[in-house]
């Protein structure tokens, strides 16, 4: 099978290692990818905004494959685009993408459904919402309605904070992301992210990961794309995992073939494990970076069989197989991420790593032949182990090795399950 990834990042690292050791893999593609996919793939200078111009190169390499990495080409509407074309698409149509483009979409296919999720309400002016939010008090989430690049969620917790969340969504602080505002109840709880395939029809449950989003360590300082993550979410038990499809994943995929938009593609839960049980936070329609990077590490056994089955409508023709070890993955950002940051650092070279071991490329480039970081996320240094203590172990290990004057990174990835461990 011949295969283009659409995506640079360590997702598509990630997701590019794994596809090459599918034995179905005549040929794989990246676009415009990144001096880690390189390793795995041709790298094609397609601008994959040009949605003809991916079509063309579909048909004239014979492409039987298109795996879409990050949702911003899934939200223009690229898979819609390439499957009108003719083309076999792994990643949703646009409409479908709303799970993740529209918070408000996704929360009255909940309020539908009877998915447990915070009590909600939509805003299209600043005067209401700001009277909803005097009137429920914090602490009180306010969150941007479109895609604001993790950054248009605002947990307050005092009325104030709220109410100035309120006034720069609809001062324009995320364009037209921030045109509508969702303002709903806080939950309290531990968070966990459950990854699954979709064909429309069937959903197939892959692992759960947890992330650590803000900047410093103890979970502090500004939001970013994600530090750090591991794999499995200990907070998962096998009843949560139970409940989480039942209550939530089932429902969400007969609620969108019911209303017309089959989602077809790998999405993700953002859960917050409640005393209530499981409840939604949100849905992303794409792996997550840098979980896929730790989900890779653990899928035993061929990702493209599984890709492709989703593509197909034949999910229920397939399963996926884990590997008990814990992966976790250290992210390494250039200094002053998620701020401003310089660009164009020196890396020097990588250190090789042993057997369940592997350091993916996020924002890195060649100049001249020499590895440079462009990106604030630039390298994901990923370990695995018997216990979250011994992958975080190795993976420091691994990332103190790594000579990049320039980077900066966490220092207690997986913390919280390494206190769980520790009983
Ligand atoms: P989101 O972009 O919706 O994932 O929100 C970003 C982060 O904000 C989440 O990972 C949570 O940590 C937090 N968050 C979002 N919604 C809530 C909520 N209703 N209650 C508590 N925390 C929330
Ligand atoms: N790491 C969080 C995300 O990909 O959305």
């Amino acid at each position: 099978m011949k295969v283009l990834l659409i995506g640079s990042g360590g997702r598509e690292h990630a997701l590019a290692w794994k596809l090459a050791q599918s034995p179905r893999l005549t040929k794989l593609f990246a676009a415009p990818g990144n001096p880690g996919i390189a390793e795995h793939a041709q790298l094609c200078p397609l601008d994959v905004d040009d949605h003809a111009a991916v079509l063309a190169f579909c048909r004239a390499e014979a492409i039987d494959l298109v795996v879409v990495g990050p949702e911003g080409p899934l939200v223009a509407g690229i898979a819609d685009f390439l499957r009108t074309g003719g083309i076999t698409v792994f990643g949703p149509s646009a409409a479908a993408a709303q799970l993740e483009g529209s918070k408000g979409f996704t929360k009255d296919l909940c309020a539908r459904y009877d998915i447990p999720t915070g009590a909600y309400r939509r805003f299209s002016s600043a005067a209401e919402a700001r009277a909803y939010v005097e009137e429920q008090g914090a602490p009180i989430v306010v969150k941007a309605d479109g895609l604001a690049a993790g950054k248009g969620v605002t947990v307050a917790m005092t009325t104030d904070e709220a109410l100035a969340a309120i006034d720069d969504c609809f001062d324009g602080a995320f364009g037209d992301a921030g045109a509508e505002v969702v303002v709903e109840a806080f939950l309290d709880g531990e968070e966990a992210s459950f990854f699954c395939l979709s064909d429309g029809r069937t959903a197939l449950a892959l692992a759960t990961a947890q992330d650590h989003k803000r900047v410093g360590d103890g979970d502090t300082g500004p939001n970013t794309g994600g530090m750090g993550a591991y794999s499995p979410a200990p907070v998962m038990t096998a009843t949560m995992v139970e409940r989480t499809m039942k209550e939530i994943i089932e429902p969400t995929i007969r609620g969108m073939a019911d209303s017309g938009y089959p989602f077809s593609g790998v999405f993700f839960a953002g859960l917050m494990i409640t005393a209530k049980g499981p409840e939604l936070i949100e849905y992303n329609v794409r792996f997550g970076d840098p979980e896929c990077q730790v989900l890779m590490m653990r899928l035993n056994g061929d990702l493209l069989a599984l890709l492709h089955a989703a593509a197909t409508g034949t999910l229920d023709q397939v399963s996926a197989d884990w590997s008990d070890d814990v992966a976790l993955t250290v992210v390494l950002a250039s200094k002053g991420y998620p701020g401003a940051y310089e660009k164009n650092t020196a890396i020097g070279t990588l250190p090789q790593g042993g057997q369940g071991d592997k350091i993916f490329h996020a924002g890195t480039a060649l100049r001249d032949g020499r590895l440079v970081a462009t990106g604030g996320r630039v390298l994901n240094v990923t370990a695995t182990g018997a216990t979250v203590a011994e992958a975080q172990a190795r993976a420091y290990a691994l990332a103190r090795q790594v000579p990049w004057e320039n980077g900066f990174s966490r220092s207690d990835i997986g913390w919280r399950a390494v206190e769980r461990e520790r009983g």
